[in-house]
């Protein structure tokens, strides 16, 4: 069995009060549950966020992460900087670090390494832009994204992984895909992984689905067979919506 994964991505949003307020908010109404929480929160609140959730079962996470320990890259954070806070989950090569920061398959494949050398827990992010699913070729981009993103990336490590797909064109849009489709490429991702690996990781790797997740939805989607839990941009800034989420 699986176990689901809510997980809020709070992008460029919130300040250190705010997010505390929303831990204030949450903490009681998600404690129960079965779900994994996680929170992929701004670097600047990271170490108070993990400190104040401790003792919770809220996970904080980075948002992002370089693939070396130390050196010249002015405005990058490192594994051992965000193991010397005690953080242990990073999500690497969401779209929007694609798009805007020139994030590639080989800078993904190289920090999903280097995190899983440091004992870090990934949420890889992968999915097509819009244009692609509409040429038909959307699997073959995500086939490409996955399998260059784990290269070289031992079976044992596998349960470190989990994966998140995002189709870009439903990301922030409100728009989101059909709980078929996205089943249907979270399904055809699982089998890719089988063929990477073997059955066993492949029926134990969790595949979220992420773009335009709300309450109104997250039920139709968490009732499909392989999607195991949701990355959520917009409706995990709201504390009513987010435990709405984790209570789906
Ligand atoms: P939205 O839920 O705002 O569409 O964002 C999805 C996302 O990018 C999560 O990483």
């Amino acid at each position: 069995m699986r176990k689901p994964v809510i997980a809020g991505n709070w992008k460029m949003h919130k300040t250190i009060s705010e997010g505390f307020k929303f831990i204030d908010d949450i903490k009681e109404n998600v404690k129960d549950t079965d779900v994994e929480v996680m929170l992929f929160v701004p670097y600047t609140m990271l170490k108070s966020m993990k400190d104040y959730t401790d003792g919770t079962n809220i996970i904080i996470g980075a948002q992002n992460m370089h693939f070396e320990e130390n050196g010249a890259y002015t405005g990058e954070i490192s594994p051992l900087m965000l193991k010397d806070i005690n953080v242990k989950n990073t999500l690497v090569g969401h779209s929007e670090r694609r798009e805007y920061f020139n994030e590639t398959d080989e800078t993904v494949n190289k920090k999903i390494l280097k995190a899983l050398e440091h004992d870090i827990d990934v949420i890889l992010c992968v999915g097509e832009k819009l244009e692609e699913r509409e040429n038909n070729i959307e699997k073959d981009v995500v086939k490409k994204q996955i399998i260059k993103a784990f290269e070289n990336v031992s079976a044992k490590m596998m349960n470190k992984i989990v994966i998140a797909y995002e189709p870009i064109w439903a990301i922030g849009t409100g728009k989101t895909a059909s709980s078929e489709d996205a089943n249907e490429m979270i399904s055809f991702i699982r089998s890719e992984i089988q063929n990477l690996y073997d059955d066993e990781i492949s029926e134990e790797i969790r595949i979220l689905y992420g773009g335009s997740v709300k309450p109104t939805n997250v039920e139709e989607l968490m009732n499909q067979d392989d999607i195991d839990g949701g990355l959520v941009g917009g409706a995990s800034l709201k504390a009513d919506q987010f435990i709405e989420l984790v209570n789906f």
